[in-house]
């Protein structure tokens, strides 16, 4: 979905997201953060799948239609300056966040490799990319499997100080990105997702266990987050 928010194009960067009122009167009454997938020209996009009622609202609007859009929220990526060589995991919607980044990375010339992983062939979006590796769960395009399998191939190959890892999608799939990456010593930064109610930091409805030295602490994935260290992660899935 293009949506004219210019405003919010000017600002939002890559691993953002914005939260859409849905509906205006009625439930459901909280508002759905999605992943920005592009945003320039005034306009940002948004890339969504129809799960529930909120989804099936934003699904029936129509070409000038009006909707309240908040954003950008959240932290992004963070691109270092000593990256040469990045792996763009995405898996499901998480693709849009991954594409979004891809575009930045382009841009600076950093070399990526990107691998997509979806459960089947219809729900692969690969708009965009350069011969991007795909798996999917039954087989029906690309690799059968999961991501990971690509990523314990592509890791061997990279040199930790100038690689790193990117990933969105799905916790579990998050939980054993991070694990593929930590175990090659290669920096990896996830992007976490959970329900959420104010999307600004308020209510702590999202947050998500991390490490605080020996202890476990908490952080809200709509104001710290949603990117993290994958190492500060305590995973709970
Ligand atoms: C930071 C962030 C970015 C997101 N980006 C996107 C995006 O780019 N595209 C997209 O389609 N969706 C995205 N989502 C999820 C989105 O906000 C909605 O929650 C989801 O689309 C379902 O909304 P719904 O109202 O249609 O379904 P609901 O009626 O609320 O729920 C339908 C089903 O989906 C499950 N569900 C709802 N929300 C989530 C969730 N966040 N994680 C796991 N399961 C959930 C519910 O438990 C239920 O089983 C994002 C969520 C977060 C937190
Ligand atoms: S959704 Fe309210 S604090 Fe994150």
């Amino acid at each position: 979905m293009k949506l004219s928010a210019p405003d919010i194009a000017a600002l939002a960067k890559p691993g953002q997201f914005v939260s859409l009122q849905v509906n205006e009167r009625g439930m459901p009454l909280l508002r759905r953060p999605m992943g920005v997938l592009s945003a320039k020209n005034g306009f940002i996009e948004i890339l969504f799948k129809t799960a529930g009622k909120g989804t099936e609202l934003l699904s029936r609007k129509t070409a000038g239609e009006s909707i309240s859009v908040l954003g950008p929220l959240g932290n992004g990526f963070t691109v270092n300056e000593r990256l040469k060589h990045a792996v763009l995991i995405a898996g499901g919607y998480g693709v849009s966040p991954i594409a979004f980044l891809h575009e930045k990375l382009k841009s600076l010339r950093i070399k990526t490799t990107v691998i997509i992983g979806a459960k089947n062939k219809k729900l692969v979006f690969k708009e965009g990319f350069n011969l991007p590796e795909i798996t999917t769960e039954d087989g029906s395009l690309g690799f059968k499997g999961l991501v990971t399998g690509r990523l314990e191939k592509t890791c061997s190959g990279l040199s930790c100080g100038t690689s790193a890892v990117f990933a969105c999608g799905p916790v579990p799939m998050l939980k054993a990105v991070a694990q593929v990456s930590e175990k090659h010593g290669i920096e990896c930064q996830v992007s976490m997702e959970s329900m959420m109610a104010c999307g600004v930091g308020v209510c702590l409805s999202c947050v998500c266990a991390v490490k605080e030295g020996i202890d476990t602490g908490y952080k809200r994935i709509c104001a710290d987050g949603p990117v993290f260290d994958s190492r500060e992660i305590v995973w709970r899935t």
